[in-house]
């Protein structure tokens, strides 16, 4: 077989291996099934107009998702280490620049800013918990429900307490490493998660207004769409892929040579994107059926989920259930956030696993604070996107997770040779050129194109020419 051309024969990681091909594509399925899906999907669909929305972000899925999930694994699984020290290698190994790093290093400080807001979403997951647990929602009108959702996150005391303990969660399992951590949370999660969801489509199909619900996901009307929607369906797909930021770059490190990354990439979009849209499916009948509207933003799910269980028979337990699978899916895609900062920070500075995660850890609950004080406290402090949790989440979710996608592809499919690539994908044929194809010129042409196009500077240069 073709090695790379240092020539070392099998490169290792330091971090372990998953035990099966199942235990990577389970992982890495755990880092895209999150907030993203559920939480984010339905409300950023919502806020953008549906149907046009939905249909851009399946695009960019398929022509951009999937192969720069396929570059970025592949990436990872050739350079076997954190995304920082990968692509420096890579990019020495392959006759460019050392400075390819850097790219590896947007995704570290992506991973620590994403994992900032997304602990504090996923500590209303817990608080929600608790609360359908003890039957705060059995029987609650919509009012009471949105009433109890802006009480809870008018306070930032509770709103950072949660958000502490799911930091403290997320930092114990990191901590424990690849095999015994990451795995085994994951087994379980997926499956039950989609079968709950399941249970919530039933009760939307019921609800009368399920036709209304599908055609506000799915009939375009495009006069909703603009270059800033575009951009935005663009950032939901790399979001809720988990990629662009090196999460799965550094989870392909840990991936056994003859798994097919291909197959696994395949897999992974396929179960994120099928439960992003049983969500919405889920979700947007409720939201008519009660008269509440689609852009309601971040509290869409909060608002919506708890009425219709509710009035559910067997509410309470189905509402618990529930919010404790999604704090489960939180959990696991928080790890694939770590991820990346804590590999770096063990192989760049000597530092125990352990240590490393705590030290990460601290810093992204820190930096949280901003997210926590977003929804109270600070609310009315806007500029450029809005408050800071719109900020922070506007700057990785549409700008560095495009670009480091861009960069990714452009990696994978100019910098790196043939050779290299097909090494590591299996030069199978039409597939193989089909990934080049999309790699090399759909993707980064794509990313670009939208980019420029939501910033303006496209018309501007356009204006200069005309
Ligand atoms: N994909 C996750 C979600 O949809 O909730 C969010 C995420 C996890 C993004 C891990 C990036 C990442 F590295």
């Amino acid at each position: 077989m073709l090695k790379n051309q240092a020539g070392d024969a099998k490169r290792d990681s330091l971090h372990g291996h998953w035990s099966s091909r199942m235990a990577f594509i389970l992982a890495v399925t755990g880092s895209a099934v999150g907030l993203g899906n559920i939480w984010k999907f339905p409300y950023v669909a919502g806020e953008n107009g549906g149907g046009a929305f939905v249909l851009v972000y399946l695009i960019c899925v398929i022509v951009i998702g999937m192969p720069v999930m396929m570059s970025e694994i592949l990436i990872g699984r050739r350079g076997r280490r954190n995304p920082v020290a990968t692509m420096e290698l890579l990019g020495k190994e392959e006759g460019s620049s050392p400075r390819w790093k850097w790219v590896g290093g947007m995704g570290v400080v992506g991973g620590i800013l994403i994992l900032s807001y997304y602990s504090v979403v996923a500590g209303w997951t817990l608080a929600y918990i608790v609360k359908s647990a003890t039957g705060a929602f059995a029987g609650a009108s919509a009012a009471a429900v949105g009433a109890e959702f802006d009480s809870f996150v008018g306070d930032w005391r509770q709103v950072g307490l949660t958000h502490t303990i799911f930091m403290a969660l997320a930092i114990f399992v990191v901590a424990r490493g690849v095999e015994r951590g990451l795995e085994q949370a994951v087994r379980f999660m997926v499956p039950a998660l989609l079968l709950l969801m399941f249970v919530l489509l039933a009760y939307s199909i019921n609800s009368g207004y399920f036709g209304q619900g599908v055609s506000f996901m799915f009939t375009p009307d495009w006069t909703k769409l603009t270059w800033g929607s575009v951009l935005a369906a663009l950032g939901q797909a790399f979001f809720t892929l988990s990629i662009g930021m090196g999460a799965v770059m550094a989870y392909g490190a840990y991936l056994p040579e003859e798994t097919s990354i291909t197959g696994a990439s395949a897999a992974v979009v396929t179960a994120d994107t099928g439960i992003a849209i049983l969500a919405g499916l889920a979700i947007f009948p409720l939201v008519f059926a009660n008269g509440l509207t689609p852009a309601a933003g971040p509290g869409l799910v909060f608002n919506t989920l708890p009425l219709a269980f509710g009035q559910m028979q067997g509410g309470v337990f189905f509402a618990t259930i529930f919010f404790v699978l999604l704090a489960f899916a939180a959990w696991t895609s928080a790890i694939g956030l770590m991820e990346p900062a804590v590999a770096w920070i063990v192989e760049r500075f000597n530092r125990t696993r352990a240590q490393a995660t705590v030290m990460i850890g601290l810093l992204i609950w820190v930096i949280g604070f901003g997210s926590v004080l977003s929804f109270n406290v600070l609310a009315d402090l806007t500029f450029l996107a809005g408050t800071i949790y719109d900020n922070v989440d506007y700057l990785t979710s549409n700008i560095m997770l495009p670009l480091g996608g861009l960069l990714i592809a452009v990696f994978a499919g100019w910098v790196m040779c043939r050779n290299s690539t097909s090494d590591e994908l299996g030069n199978s044929g039409n597939l193989f050129k089909a990934w080049r194809i999309l790699a090399r010129f759909v993707a980064p042409l794509g990313i670009l194109f939208v980019l420029l196009k939501a910033v303006g500077l496209l018309d501007w240069v356009a204006s200069l020419i005309a």
